[in-house]
C-alpha cells in the first residue's frame, strides 16, 4: 500500500490532501491497517481540504490501531534454562559431563547422511589400509608439521586416533583455522597405517531454520551491558532510550517504532558490580550492588506496562562466573524482582516470545577467549565480528567448546552449553563493540553493544571501536531490523535500517 492509495482513499470521500499533510505520514505508516480501520470514514458533503486537526486525529486513531488486541497476546516463555543442583563437584563429574556432551553432539552429527556409517575409534584400528572410514570424536590435539600437513588427534570413549590432513587438500587446510580443541567433529577418510587420511571434516552445524513471521505488527528490542553504577554508564543516552520507549523522545516515526516494541531483551552486565577488577571502586558512582540494581529498577519500572522484559546475567552481575550463570540474585536484585514485567533466566538460556520466536540468550563471556585465540575469528574481524563468533558457536553446536575458554558447571547429567535447539534469534553482548546483525541459515545473529562509555581498562587493552547507546529492533511481522542510536554526540537519533 502506498501514499497514492491514501490520496485515493480521501479523494473518494471528497477530501483533498496537500503534499505537506501527506509528509506527516511516516514511511512506516501502516496504510493497510489504517484503511481497514477507517473504511466507514464519512464522505464530506462538499469538497474540503484535510486539516491539521483531522490528521492529528488520524494519528491518535493509529495509536489505537497498534494497541488493539493482538492476534497473539504478548508472552515470554522460558523454553530452556539451567536448573542448578548445588553440590560439590568431583573429578568423575567432569568425566560424566564430557560423556554427555559427546552423546548430545553425536546424536546431532549422526543425522548427517555422510556419517551414517560412522564407527567407534577402536573399530577403526581393525580396518585394513585404504578402507573408507567415518568417525566422530573430540579434537584432542591439533598440530601442524614442518611440511604444512595438519595432524588432529580424535578421541571418543573407545580410544584416540591420528587424522592426517594433507597440505595439498586446500579446502580442508583452510578449515584448520576453525578447528578448536575439545569440539566434536565428524571425519570421513581412508585408513592408513594406524591413522586416518581425512577427505572431509563435518561440523555438527545447524539445519536451515524456518524463516518465521507473524501477523502482529510488534517489535523486539535488544540491549545489553548497561553497567549501571559505573561512572562510565551512559546515563543520558540510557535515559533517552527509556524516554523513547515511553514515546517521549524522538521523531514521530521513531515513536511509531517504539510504540510497536512489546519485548525488551537484556543480555547481561546489567550493573557494573563491585570488586570485579582491581581498583574498580574508583570507577563507580554507586559503590554497592543493591544500589546499582535499585537504580536500574527505577529505569525499568518506569517503562510502559505493555513491554515485557527478559534478562540474563553477565560477568559483571552479582553471580558466580561459572556458566550457566543462574538468574539474577533475588537478594541483590530484589528491586528488579518487585517489577511485574520481568522474566529472569539463566545465562545461557532459551526463551520464546509471542508464541513463535525462540531466542538463545548468551552474555558472551567466553568470546574473549575465541576472538583472541582462533585465527578464523581474528581474520573475520575479532571484536568487530560478534556475528562471526555466534555463527562459529552454532556450527560447533556449543557455546564454549574448548575446556579453558570459560568456567563451567560440570553437570554429569547434561552439558548445558550444547546448543540442542536451533533458535530463531541468537543474541549476545559483552563485547561492547558496535551492534552487529547478520543471518546464518535464517537464524538472526544479534551482537549488542553497551550503555557504557569506553573505560580505562578497555583503553589499556587497545579496544578502539568501543560503541555504546545503540539498540537493534526487529519487527516480527516484517523481520525488518532498525538500529536506534542514542549517542549525544550524534545530535540526532539515527534510524538506520540494516537488513
Ligand atoms: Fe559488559
Ligand atoms: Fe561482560
Amino acid at each position: 500500500m502506498t501514499k497514492q492509495k491514501l490520496v485515493q482513499f480521501f479523494f473518494e470521500r471528497n477530501y483533498m490532501i496537500t503534499p505537506d499533510i501527506l509528509k506527516k505520514f511516516p514511511d512506516s505508516f501502516d496504510y493497510d491497517s489504517f484503511l481497514d480501520a477507517h473504511k466507514n470514514f464519512q464522505r464530506s458533503q462538499s469538497t474540503s481540504l484535510l486539516t491539521e486537526d483531522m490528521v492529528q486525529d488520524i494519528f491518535q486513531t493509529k495509536a489505537q490501531i497498534v494497541q488493539t488486541p493482538l492476534i497473539q497476546p504478548t508472552k515470554i516463555e522460558v523454553i530452556d534454562i539451567y536448573n542448578d543442583k548445588p553440590k560439590k563437584r568431583e573429578v568423575k563429574d567432569f568425566v560424566g559431563y564430557m560423556r554427555m556432551r559427546y552423546a548430545s553432539l553425536k546424536k546431532i552429527l549422526l543425522q548427517r547422511p555422510e556419517l551414517q556409517t560412522a564407527i567407534s575409534i577402536n573399530k577403526a584400528f581393525t580396518k585394513s589400509q585404504k578402507e573408507p572410514v567415518a568417525l566422530l570424536g573430540f579434537v584432542y590435539a591439533k598440530d601442524q608439521t614442518k611440511n604444512g600437513h595438519y595432524i588432529l588427534e580424535l578421541e571418543d570413549p573407545t580410544g584416540i586416533i591420528k587424522v592426517l590432513i594433507g597440505s595439498k587438500n586446500v579446502e580442508l587446510i583452510a578449515l584448520m583455522d576453525e578447528i578448536v580443541l575439545d569440539e566434536v567433529i565428524g571425519v570421513i577418510g581412508t585408513m592408513g597405517d594406524s591413522m586416518v587420511y581425512a577427505k572431509e571434516i563435518i561440523f555438527p552445524d545447524i539445519p536451515i531454520k524456518e524463516y518465521k513471521r507473524i501477523q502482529d505488527d510488534v517489535c523486539v528490542c535488544f540491549i545489553s551491558d548497561l553497567h549501571v553504577g559505573s561512572k562510565m554508564f551512559a546515563k543520558e543516552e540510557f535515559e533517552h532510550f527509556i524516554d523513547w520507549l515511553n514515546l517521549l523522545y524522538g521523531t514521530e516515526e521513531q515513536k511509531e517504532l517504539a510504540r510497536k516494541v512489546k519485548y525488551l531483551v537484556i543480555s547481561g552486565d546489567l550493573i557494573d558490580g563491585v570488586g570485579i577488577y582491581p581498583g574498580q571502586e574508583k570507577e563507580l558512582y554507586i559503590d554497592d550492588i543493591y544500589g546499582q540494581y535499585d537504580a536500574l529498577a527505577v529505569y525499568l519500572g518506569s517503562l510502559r506496562d505493555d513491554i515485557k522484559i527478559v534478562v540474563c546475567g553477565g560477568n559483571h552481575d552479582a553471580l558466580r562466573l561459572s556458566e550457566p550463570q543462574p538468574p539474577l540474585s533475588k537478594e541483590f536484585a530484589r528491586s528488579l524482582y518487585k517489577l511485574k514485567n520481568i522474566t529472569f533466566v539463566t545465562n545461557p538460556s532459551m526463551v520464546r516470545i509471542h508464541n513463535t520466536f525462540d531466542i538463545l540468550m548468551y552474555h558472551g563471556y567466553c568470546f574473549d577467549y575465541y576472538m583472541n585465540n582462533v585465527e578464523f575469528l581474528r581474520k573475520a574481524g575479532s571484536y568487530d565480528a560478534s556475528d562471526a563468533m555466534m555463527q562459529f558457536a552454532l556450527k560447533k553446536r556449543h557455546i564454549a567448546p574448548t575446556h579453558v575458554s570459560t568456567l563451567y558447571i560440570p553437570d554429569p547429567e547434561r552439558d548445558p552449553l550444547v546448543i540442542e535447539r536451533v533458535p530463531d534469534f541468537f543474541v549476545s553482548g559483552h563485547i561492547h563493540h558496535d551492534v552487529k546483525i547478520t543471518t546464518y541459515k535464517n537464524v538472526t545473529l544479534i551482537g549488542c553493544c553497551s550503555f557504557q562509555y569506553k573505560t580505562a581498562f578497555q583503553e589499556k587493552l587497545g579496544h578502539t571501536n568501543i560503541t555504546w547507546a545503540k539498540s537493534p529492533i526487529i519487527n516480527l511481522k516484517t523481520r525488518q531490523v532498525t538500529v536506534m542510536d542514542f549517542r549525544k554526540e550524534e545530535e540526532i537519533i539515527k534510524n538506520e535500517i540494516i537488513l
